[in-house]
């Protein structure tokens, strides 16, 4: 089977769509949405409905989609101004799907979640080593996927105690390990801060047991022009053209 991982869309509905065009053009056979589905950006009512559309896409909860669904969750002024704007936008079908979602996904032993994996709701970061140490031993996972810090990242634990961190550029291609264990973040489609503007995704082959990651060239301007249109603070159409 062949899984397309993506996290992080933050309502770019032109991220999204060349993402899954790029994606769908690999014999992809199954996509997990890794969660924030919105904020920051102006398509949420889209990026939704094009989700709901795929036949086989379950999708975690992130934190800016709790935090419209008023689930708690520390954010910046401007990030809360986006929520508010989008829960506002968003219908009550559309609220019921965000509510829907699971806070993991577990698959035999892989695992798919937003932040981490023992404590999803807490949103931690697993690109600090406290983090990383801790979702390897509070987890079973032998490959975990996450999002959340919108950079993508390979990381492999060895004999246990040497963690090895790798950033992956774009047709990069990650060998699954057979004895190791791995978490693997998929960057974000929708609002990349790596310093690199391109929507980043993975795809995950469990024949051969690679991973597969991928950065996609979309509008940008038209995805920026629209955050503007909506009244939406400026640092989220200028944070698309930097990257960061
Ligand atoms: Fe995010």
């Amino acid at each position: 089977m062949r899984i397309a991982v993506f996290s992080d869309i933050h309502s770019n509905l032109e991220a999204l769509e060349a993402v899954l065009k790029h994606a769908g053009k690999r014999g992809v056979d199954q996509y997990v949405c890794l969660g924030d589905i919105v904020g920051y950006g102006a398509s949420p009512v889209e990026c939704i409905a094009f989700l709901q559309s795929l036949p086989e896409c379950p999708c975690v909860l992130g934190n800016h989609d709790a935090a419209v669904l008023g689930i708690p969750s520390s954010m910046k002024p401007d990030a809360r101004k986006v929520i508010e704007w989008t829960r506002d936008s968003l219908s009550v079908s559309a609220l019921n799907y965000l509510q829907k979602m699971e806070d993991t996904i577990k698959w035999g032993d892989i695992t798919f979640c937003h932040s981490n994996p023992y404590r999803p709701r807490h949103w931690y970061y697993v690109s600090e080593k406290t983090y990383i140490s801790s979702s390897f031993a509070r987890s079973r996972a032998k490959i975990l996927f996450v999002g959340h810090t919108h950079v993508p990242v390979a990381i492999t634990r060895k004999n246990f105690f040497c963690i090895y961190i790798r950033s992956p550029e774009h047709s990069m291609i990650v060998p699954a390990a057979e004895l190791n264990r791995q978490i693997f973040n998929c960057g974000s489609v929708g609002q990349p801060r790596d310093g690199d503007s391109r929507a980043s995704y993975l795809i995950y082959d469990d024949r051969s047991s690679v991973v597969e990651f991928y950065r996609i060239e979309y509008d940008i301007l038209r995805a920026a022009e629209k955050i503007l249109a909506a009244g939406l603070p400026e640092i989220y159409a200028r944070r698309l053209k930097n990257g960061l």
